[in-house]
């Protein structure tokens, strides 16, 4: 079995299965801190949380992305949810348990069950909701639920961001990853003012420029909206275009010509690139009114200051994305660089079944996020302890108990060893922790009623009465 392996003692020891992580202090300190920091931007932009679930009905993404989408047609985690088809399931693996032939032969006898359901009509009766997914992304999601929850009655627009993990089948690399994070935020209802734009993308880069990240760059564009004489006209010329060169391309962008043209400009191909750079350019195609719109757009990112590069060959991967298009690139990240992407998605809540309805977002990728603070040396963890706790004595074990419970209703992080270390053990200890200072406890200390506060940076130690220590450890 591919992600489980036998251990000394003759037991299988279980893996992470491929492209997801572990992520383990002292770096989850940094995740925490991101996401507070986050919290604290966009609340401050006037968006509230939504935590929509991470399993939905699959066809809401398949619908949404589109189905010629890499994320919706090829990179879903989906199953079908029923209580036959998971009888079944248990079934085989229970037969499966008792035989001798474990593991190899698991994976044959699931499909050969399922073939077999699925040959007898088993999932003829299938309701639509059984068949579900792992979230992709949470833009369908936020759309769903605005909808669900008649969301349209209250003051518009609505600001809503999220933070958690999504799912996609992709193959791992730097950067890419199975189970992966992302802090969105999602503007829905209400008008489609420029301002709206420029405001969503002013609050990203307020947040990177909160983090300190440096080195981010903003690329923007309009796509604008599927009419004859807006893309959908140009993405004929495209089409025409992209027929002449046929030849030239690779399988993939060959095969894209027919499924979704203007994803060719997303190619990275090297041989493809000045092929691409001759072609039609939709900025040269846009109707009146999404031209006027791009414009009210950069003019409002001026006003607010933030700079930007215009790209017209960003055409983003989902389908649901009209007009304003926006990708950020950070640093360090190799070829997986693009940090955030999102756009404007007028229509997808009419789409899945709501009145019309505006709509703007993005999705910060956290894990490329991280990634990229650390390799810019911005990447700082917790510090370790702020108190460590040496004590000796049966007295003096009762007064560390007490002190560490004082010491962290006060907020500082204590640790209290379990069991009595000699004093130059506890202190290397300590010291090993990144601790700031130990505290001394013996059963002298405590008789006394004064206690010894090492700095462990300097190795210097003062006398403290127990109030004392407080109010000095208090100080900024
Ligand atoms: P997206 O471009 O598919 O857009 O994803 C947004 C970000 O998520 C990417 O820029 C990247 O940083 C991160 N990301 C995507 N896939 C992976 C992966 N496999 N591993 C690590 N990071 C990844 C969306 O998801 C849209 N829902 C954004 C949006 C919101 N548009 C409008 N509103």
């Amino acid at each position: 079995m591919k992600d489980a392996e036998e251990s000394s003692n003759g037991k299988r020891r279980f893996r992470l299965i491929r492209g997801f992580r572990d992520l383990l202090p002292p770096e989850t300190y940094l995740w925490n801190r991101l996401e507070a920091i986050a919290r604290a931007v966009f609340e401050s932009f006037g968006f509230g949380e939504i935590r929509p679930p991470i399993l939905e009905a699959a066809d809401l993404f398949e619908k949404s992305i589109g189905e010629d989408t890499d994320v919706a047609g090829k990179e879903l985690y989906f199953w079908v949810d029923s209580p036959r088809a998971n009888k079944g399931i248990r079934r085989v693996r229970a037969v499966d348990k008792n035989s001798a032939m474990r593991s190899t032969s698991t994976d044959s006898k699931v499909r050969d069950e399922l073939l077999h359901q699925a040959s007898s009509g088993a999932f003829d009766a299938l309701a639509e909701t059984d068949l579900v997914t792992l979230r992709p992304e949470a833009t369908a999601s936020a759309c769903r639920a605005y909808i669900e929850h008649g969301m349209q009655q209250l003051p518009q627009p609505v600001k809503l961001y999220y933070l958690g993990p999504m799912f996609r089948r992709e193959r791992p690399q730097k950067g890419r990853y199975r189970q992966f994070y992302q802090i969105g935020a999602e503007v829905l209802g209400g008008s489609d003012a420029p301002a709206i734009d420029a405001e969503v993308i002013e609050m990203v880069m307020t947040f990177f420029d909160r983090l300190g990240l440096t080195g981010v760059e903003l690329d923007i564009n309009s796509i604008g909206h599927a009419a004859d004489n807006c893309r959908r006209g140009y993405v004929e010329k495209l089409k025409a275009a992209l027929e002449q060169v046929k030849d030239k391309l690779g399988g993939d962008s060959q095969r894209r010509i027919e499924t979704n043209p203007l994803r060719v400009l997303d190619s990275k191909l090297e041989h493809e690139q000045p092929i691409i750079e001759k072609l039609p350019r939709l900025a040269d195609h846009l109707c009146d009114e999404c031209r006027t719109h791009y414009a009210a757009v950069k003019r409002q990112l001026g006003l607010r200051g933030v700079i930007f590069k215009e790209n017209w060959r960003l055409v983003r991967g989902l389908d649901y994305y009209m007009r304003t298009t926006f990708e950020i690139t950070a640093k360090g990240l190799g070829s997986q660089n693009a940090v955030c992407g999102g756009g404007r998605y007028d229509g997808l809540v009419e789409l899945l079944g709501g009145p019309p309805t505006k709509g703007i977002g993005f999705a910060i990728g956290e894990d490329r996020l991280i990634l990229s603070l650390q390799e810019s040396g911005k990447g700082a963890t917790a510090q370790g302890r702020d108190v460590y706790i040496a004590w000796m004595g049966e007295h003096a074990y009762a007064a560390a108990v007490r002190a560490a419970k004082d010491l962290r209703s006060a907020g500082f992080s204590v640790e209290l060893p379990p069991t009595e270390l000699k004093f130059g053990k506890a202190l290397e200890r300590a010291d090993k922790l990144g601790s700031r200072y130990a505290l001394i406890l013996g059963d002298n200390e405590v008789a006394e009623g004064t206690w010894t506060l090492k700095t462990l940076a300097d190795g210097t130690q003062q006398k403290f009465t127990e109030p004392e220590l407080l109010e000095f450890l208090r100080k900024p």
